[in-house]
């Protein structure tokens, strides 16, 4: 199999601490891993796989390079299922029969569907949703669009296309605070809360130099509240695991910082909710996974009011799976131990 991860997107840091944690999971009796990285220029090059260099440490980030001066690529021909090494040296010449793809990529560029599309053209399986989903859950316009005609609750929010600013009529129905955010983006990168209207548009900018699609949301005043989903066994109904809370503390929000640099969150599993809320969650996340037609694995995401109304926030494709990462979490709380996980979704790949 070969575990892919870095890429082009604004998450290339943050999908090379999954992968390692991904890698450091794989028992090596029963899998062959070749471990690929991405460039940020999106260069595919050959890795040594090590964990230990796929960590945060002092808070520095790993970043993908191409000075291990192989490069990889996959076959023209869609019967062979190889990956190719570009040698320098020696030329071009098969690394490896791979038989399913992890793409262990957030974000744009391996998390919206075009990876997907690429190995779906090379006739290799892989983890995850395919080409739709992916693309789907990456814009959090269609998310919202496709799981309100399930009549899964989403809140007040605008789409500004290019070039678009927001409506003066827009102002008067979201109300501040609002969130602003590129439509597609994950790990909160170029997300700002806006509590002065006069900010708006220095927001807008901000999220513009990652997606010219930006959205503004009514803030939820509510609980952070997220579900992992995994695709039934052998064909069943998905399934829900327990739910996580995040708490925040020293942060306007759960940014950047706070979900992965500076240790200020803290995590309950299972949330403290009653049942029925609970229950409710668990069908909505598992309702947003079949609404957007996922498959193998989806991390829902939902805000809880005080007065326990529950709104979908966004679902991720392909989750973080990081040290600190809730996907992994509440699988091990719900009793799939995180090789038992890995290993569950590259089953589920191969079906
Ligand atoms: N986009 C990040 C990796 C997450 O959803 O966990
Ligand atoms: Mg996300």
């Amino acid at each position: 199999m070969a575990v892919v991860f870095g890429g082009r997107s604004t998450e290339h840091a943050i999908s090379a601490v999954s992968a390692g944690s991904i890698l450091a999971a794989l028992d090596p009796d029963e899998y062959e891993v070749v471990p690929v990285g991405i460039t940020r220029s999106g260069q595919w090059v050959l890795t040594s796989g090590d964990p230990a260099q796929l960590a945060i440490a002092d808070r520095r980030l790993p970043e993908i390079t191409a000075d291990a001066g192989t490069a990889v690529v996959l076959p023209a021909d869609p019967t062979e299922r190889g990956l190719v090494v570009l040698d320098a040296s020696e030329g071009p010449r098969v690394l490896a029969e791979v038989d399913v793809v992890f793409p262990a990529l957030h974000g744009k560029y391996g998390e919206d569907g075009t990876i997907q599309g690429l190995l779906e053209m090379a006739g290799i399986p892989y983890v995850g949703g395919g080409v739709f989903a992916s693309a789907a859950a990456m814009d959090k316009e269609f998310t919202k669009k496709l799981a309100a005609a399930e009549g899964i609750p989403v809140g007040p929010y605008a789409v500004l296309r290019a070039g678009v600013t927001l409506a003066e009529e827009d102002k008067e129905r979201l109300g501040l605070p609002v969130f602003v955010k590129p439509s597609r983006a994950g790990s909160s990168h170029g997300i700002t809360k806006v509590t002065d209207w006069a900010d708006l548009e220095d927001a807008v900018a901000t999220a513009r130099q990652i997606d010219q699609k930006v959205l503004v949301e009514a803030a939820i005043v509510g609980r952070e509240i997220e579900c992992g989903v995994l695709e039934g066994e052998a064909g069943g109904a998905p399934e829900a695991s327990l739910l996580a809370e995040v708490r925040v503390s020293g942060h306007d929000f759960y940014d950047f910082e706070a979900k992965y640099l500076d240790g200020s969150c803290e995590y309950d599993i299972p949330a403290d909710l009653p049942e029925r809320v609970t229950r409710q969650v668990q069908e909505y996340a598992t309702r947003t996974f079949t609404a957007l037609d996922c498959a193998g694995l989806g991390r829902v995401d939902f805000f809880v009011t005080p007065e326990l109304d529950v709104y979908l926030n966004e679902i991720n494709t392909m989750p973080g799976f990081t040290p600190t990462s809730m996907f992994p979490q509440m699988w091990a709380a719900t009793g799939l131990e995180y090789p038992k996980l890995v290993s569950r979704l590259i089953r589920t790949a191969l079906r």
